[in-house]
Parts: C-alpha cells; sequence; structure tokens
C-alpha cells in the first residue's frame, strides 16, 4: 500500500477541496469516499440536485405567471415528473462526474470504500490498511429526525426522498421553517402540491434577520405556502402509505392532527461519524456529537484533523470548503485564516433570500450603535422589467465609524449580490466605501449600492 502525507476522510466539499488544496501545494494525497460518485451530500442529494428541481419549478412558474405579460402566448407547459428527475440526475452527474476529473488533473488517489481510523497516521478501507502522516475528517452530516417521527425515505422523507418521490404528493407537510423546509416546499408548491409548514418557533428561519423573515413569509405565503407557526410535532403516523402528523400548539397545549400523502422532515442536521471508530480512539467529540478541534482544525489526538459538517459552526458547503483549503494549508505550514464573521447564507427560494454578518437582533444584544440603509427592489429598474421588484437590500453599518457590520438581501440573485457586501466587509469598509463606487446600469447590484447610499445622505431612487 502506498503511504500518504495526507488522507481526507470524506468526499463532500469540504473533503475534495482539502484533498485538492494538499495535491497543489505539493503532497501526496488520497480521499476515501463509500459512495458511487464524489461530490458528498451537497452535489448527491443536496445543494446541487435542490438547485435543478428549484430552477426547473422557477420556469414553470415564470410560464404560468409572467409569459403572457411579456406577450410570449401558447399553454404553459405541463410537468413530466420522469424527465424532471433526469434534468436533475444528469445535473449530478455533470457535477460528481466534474470532481472525479479534477482528482485525476491533481493527482488525488481515490480509495473507494468506508474508512475507519484503528490508530493514528492509519485509516482502513475494506481489508486495506493505508498510512498517511495526517488524516482529515470530512464525514459531514446527516438529517436529524424527532421521537415519534420514522423516516422511511417513501411517505415520511428527509431531504434525500424528497429528491426522488416516485410522484409530486397531492399534500406535503413539512416539519421545520429551516431552509431545506422552505426550499423543498415551495418547489412542490409550484409544482402543485398543497404545502403545510409546521415550524415550532413563532417565526421562520431562525438566526435570520427578523424583519427579512417576516417579509420572507409573507412572500411564501403568496406563494402558497401555508405555516403553522409555534406548534411541535409529536409523532407521525403511517397508514397505506398516507401520513398523519401529531402536532402541539405552544399557547394552549393542544394537540392536532394533520393528514398529508408526504411528510418532509426538515428539523435540522448531525454530524456523520459513525464508523469511522472516534470513541476507541479517544478522539473527543461535544455533546452534540460534533468532532472537538483548536483554531487549526485538530483534534486531540496528534494527526487527526476535522472539518465541515462534522465540527462547529454554520452547515454550509463553502463553509467546509474554507476549512478544506485552511487545513491543507496549515499542514504545509502556511498560516490560512477563515474569517466566521463573513460567512453568507443564502436560501435559494424565490426571490432569495441571503445574509452575511449581524443582524439588528444580534446588534442589539450586543448594544452597538448602528444605522439601516435599505433599498427596495421596486426601485430598481432592471428589477422591475424582470417581474423581480418584490423585496430589498437592506445594510447595516456602525453608526460612529460607518463600518459594514452586516447586509440582508432578499430578492432576485440575492445570494450572488451579498458577494460585494462580503468583499467590502472584508476589507472593512464602510458603507460610504460602497456607496462610492460604480455599479453598472441597468443592474440588481445597483439595489446594493442604493442600500449603501441610504446609509449616508440617502438613496436616489427611493
Ligand atoms: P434548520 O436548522 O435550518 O431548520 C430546522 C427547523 O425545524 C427550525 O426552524 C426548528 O425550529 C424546526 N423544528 C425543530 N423541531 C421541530 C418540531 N418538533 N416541530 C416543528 N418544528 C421543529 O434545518 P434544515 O432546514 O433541516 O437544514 C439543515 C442544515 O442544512 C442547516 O444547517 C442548513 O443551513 C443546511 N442547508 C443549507 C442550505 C443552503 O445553504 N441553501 C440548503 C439546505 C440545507
Amino acid at each position: 500500500m502506498p503511504s500518504y502525507d495526507v488522507i481526507v476522510i470524506g468526499a463532500g466539499p469540504g473533503g475534495y477541496v482539502c484533498a485538492i488544496r494538499c495535491a497543489q501545494l505539493g503532497m501526496k494525497v488520497a480521499c476515501v469516499e463509500g459512495r458511487e460518485t464524489l461530490g458528498g451530500t451537497c452535489l448527491n442529494v443536496g445543494c446541487i440536485p435542490s438547485k435543478a428541481m428549484l430552477h426547473a419549478s422557477h420556469m414553470l412558474h415564470e410560464a404560468e405567471h409572467n409569459f403572457a405579460d411579456m406577450g410570449l402566448k401558447g399553454k404553459a407547459p405541463s410537468v413530466d415528473w420522469k424527465q424532471m428527475l433526469a434534468y436533475k440526475e444528469t445535473t449530478i452527474a455533470q457535477n460528481t462526474g466534474g470532481i472525479e476529473f479534477l482528482f485525476k488533473k491533481n493527482k488525488v488517489d481515490w480509495i473507494k470504500g468506508w474508512a475507519s481510523i484503528p490508530e493514528a497516521g492509519k485509516v482502513k478501507v475494506g481489508d486495506d490498511i493505508h498510512e498517511a502522516k495526517h488524516i482529515v475528517i470530512a464525514s459531514g452530516s446527516e438529517a436529524s429526525s424527532l421521537p415519534g417521527v420514522a423516516v422511511d425515505e417513501k411517505t415520511v422523507v428527509t431531504s434525500t426522498g424528497a429528491l426522488e418521490l416516485p410522484k409530486i404528493p397531492k399534500k406535503l407537510v413539512v416539519i421545520g421553517a429551516g431552509v431545506i423546509g422552505l426550499e423543498l416546499g415551495s418547489v412542490y408548491a409550484r409544482l402543485g402540491a398543497e404545502v403545510q409548514v409546521i415550524e415550532f418557533l413563532d417565526h421562520i428561519t431562525p438566526g435570520m434577520d427578523a424583519e427579512i423573515a417576516k417579509n420572507f413569509q409573507r412572500m411564501l405565503k403568496k406563494q402558497g405556502l401555508n405555516f403553522t407557526l409555534g406548534a411541535a410535532v409529536q409523532g407521525v403516523a403511517v397508514k397505506g402509505g398516507k401520513a398523519k402528523v401529531t402536532y402541539k400548539l405552544r399557547k394552549d397545549d393542544s394537540e392536532l392532527v394533520m393528514d398529508a400523502d408526504t411528510v418532509l422532515v426538515a428539523t435540522g442536521r448531525k454530524p456523520y461519524t459513525e464508523g469511522l471508530g472516534l470513541d476507541a480512539l479517544g478522539v473527543e467529540v461535544s455533546e452534540r456529537g460534533q468532532i472537538k478541534t483548536d483554531g487549526r482544525y485538530a483534534t486531540n489526538i496528534k494527526g487527526i484533523y476535522a472539518i465541515g459538517d462534522a465540527i462547529d459552526g454554520p452547515m454550509l458547503a463553502h463553509k467546509a470548503e474554507d476549512e478544506g483549503m485552511a487545513v491543507a494549508e496549515g499542514i504545509a505550514g502556511q498560516h490560512p485564516h477563515v474569517n466566521y464573521g463573513v460567512i453568507p447564507g443564502v436560501i435559494y427560494t424565490h426571490p432569495e433570500v441571503a445574509n452575511v454578518g449581524e443582524t439588528e437582533e444580534t446588534l442589539k444584544e450586543q448594544g452597538r450603535a448602528y444605522k439601516v440603509g435599505k433599498f427596495p427592489f421596486m426601485g430598481n429598474a432592471r428589477a422591475k422589467a424582470n417581474f423581480a421588484g418584490e423585496g430589498f437590500v437592506k445594510i447595516l453599518a456602525d453608526k460612529e465609524t460607518d463600518r459594514i457590520l452586516g447586509a440582508h438581501i432578499i430578492g432576485p440573485m440575492a445570494g450572488d449580490l451579498i458577494h460585494e457586501i462580503c468583499v467590502a466587509m472584508e476589507f472593512g469598509a464602510a458603507a460610504e466605501d460602497l456607496a462610492r463606487t460604480c455599479h453598472a446600469h441597468p443592474t440588481y447590484s445597483e439595489a446594493v449600492r442604493e442600500a449603501a447610499l441610504a446609509c449616508g445622505d440617502g438613496a436616489i431612487h427611493a
């Protein structure tokens, strides 16, 4: 067996990026992956397939709602569900195949199978033991369900099963108004399902700026999603392929039942570390199952590192990617740094929702004086032309110094627009810096500039 400088366990966005970076830095590297294809949850059953479904269902929505107004006549398309799933599969294959190509190009060995770590410096896959100076665990996460809710991936599904339902359900009950519940809920609502979202809290999307969350919920409601907030799901009973969801209203403890053809459980994810042998090795793990690491992603066992969903922090592909690069660079003797204060979050519904940095709520908690610059997409020429005038950009800046502290966008291409603010924040920019930067007309990005102007003497088109 060849021996390696680094063996990475898991080929999701954290693991494959880490492996490629290690190779670029001159290390001999292998990546262990047990799935048939590379790319982990994100490429196989998460971010990428869900984006294909969001795109297809959004196109349907455009055809149904906006084509006629643009002078595009004809019958709205009907849904060929089999073909839509095939399109999703092709998208997955193109992306996972792309990672395989990159592994070959960078001379990263793909060790196929599921890994365990019998001792530091050794990785076991099947009957083979491979040696490595450094081991990086990038084993990701899995859906976590609720007590009384048994997932069968047929009637009661996680995001994985929701991406391959045999047919579009008539009635879908979504448990949890987080990112997964709302993205997939809006796919099925656009495809004609009646969608009911049950959420434990009194608002959707925990952690999001409250003003944005309120507006987001209103827009989703207009699109046909129904919400029951302040309700704790107690259990799901399945009989003859149909489900009954029992939930308790927190305000008066009354217990109610909702029928469903399909139930999507979207109540969060937990680290996936099964079979790695962490216990026997003595790797320290938190109460929530996250592998404990120091600032350089090292565990308490020398030579073993961990990154991504398996450790603390937001469970986001791009956070894992950044950690993947950083751990590789650290092993190579460099001094990398991940800025956890500037990690954007995006919900890929329509309109999209994006955020970075502080919310009004976190700033109030800190007692920090701030100002708000807001600009509605209705004042943006491009957005109006594209039937995308819903939503707004909101920039939060320090009251004294004008330094940008956070930004929240609900509107067209929000997930792309947020990045100019991320770059500005990385450079410690003031809102005025953004406001004085020339932005091409007519683009959505002008709305960002206008929000920055609104932090100062005022937006022009508001
Ligand atoms: P989440 O943590 O975003 O939301 C879960 C929701 O379920 C919360 O609002 C919670 O209050 C609610 N909940 C919990 N127990 C409940 C109960 N008994 N009854 C009713 N509601 C209950 O989790 P989600 O949506 O499953 O996503 C998992 C992870 O995947 C997240 O960390 C998310 O950031 C990540 N993800 C990110 C995406 C993106 O960046 N676009 C897309 C998909 C997932």
